[in-house]
């Protein structure tokens, strides 16, 4: 955790840091670390959102992805979070974001359930993951995304944070999702590969 995690924390009223482990380690489920403030920023100087955008973090842990986009885009954003205690602190610190907030045009919201059952809404299109689960349910998750397309017909992005070999082979490999972007995160990337940003987008 960085100096600067905290003090972007401070400023978003929010408190983010730190790892959790489960006490009952699965292989489907990973640890919660959020994506570092340094890292959005430099994705998000490149990658634009548009207040017509939904946004949804899977697996959001105690919420920054949610405020940080919602605070520098005004965008709504779902966060789905399997962990009981993670969706309390997401929730808490939704209390303390929002007396910062003066104007809400967009929402935050968060919903505790597994993002394997979470059903993809129609105007949900852009679709954030940082490592979050196993390739098995990530495949699930992505088979909901593309049925949510059938029902309605849009452009929908997907966007990895940190991605491991599985998730890229699979959207490149099984699914229609084109490679749109790749963002290098400077000084960590030269020492971690794995410290990127990679869009994927289906359909116009
Ligand atoms: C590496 S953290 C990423 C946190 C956040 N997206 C960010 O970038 O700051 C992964 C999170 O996914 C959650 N998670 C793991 N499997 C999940 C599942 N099947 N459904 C919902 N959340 C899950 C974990 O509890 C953890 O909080």
């Amino acid at each position: 955790m960085s100096i600067y995690d905290k003090e972007c924390d401070r400023s978003l009223r929010i408190n983010t840091v730190g790892k959790r482990e489960w006490l009952h380690q699965s292989s489907h489920y990973n640890r919660y670390e959020a994506t570092p403030y340094k890292a959005l920023d430099e994705f998000f100087e490149g990658y634009k959102l548009n207040k017509t955008d939904s946004v949804v973090d899977f697996g959001c842990g105690k919420g920054r992805l949610p405020f940080y986009i919602h605070d520098r885009f005004d965008v709504s954003v779902t966060g789905i979070e399997m962990s009981g205690q993670l969706y309390m602190e997401a929730l808490e610190n939704e209390a303390s974001y929002m007396r910062k907030v003066k104007r809400a045009n967009a929402y935050i919201r968060f919903e505790r359930c597994l993002a394997e059952e979470y059903e993809v809404g129609v105007e949900d299109n852009r679709f954030y993951f940082f490592n979050p689960f196993s390739i098995q349910i990530f495949m699930t998750v992505i088979d909901n995304i593309l049925l949510s397309v059938e029902r309605r017909q849009r452009s929908v992005d997907v966007i990895l944070y940190y991605p491991t070999s599985d998730y890229i082979e699979f959207l490149e490999n099984d699914t229609p999702f084109e490679l749109v972007k790749g963002v290098k995160v400077s000084g960590r990337y030269e020492i971690d590969p794995n410290e990127h940003f990679l869009v994927f987008r289906f359909g116009d």
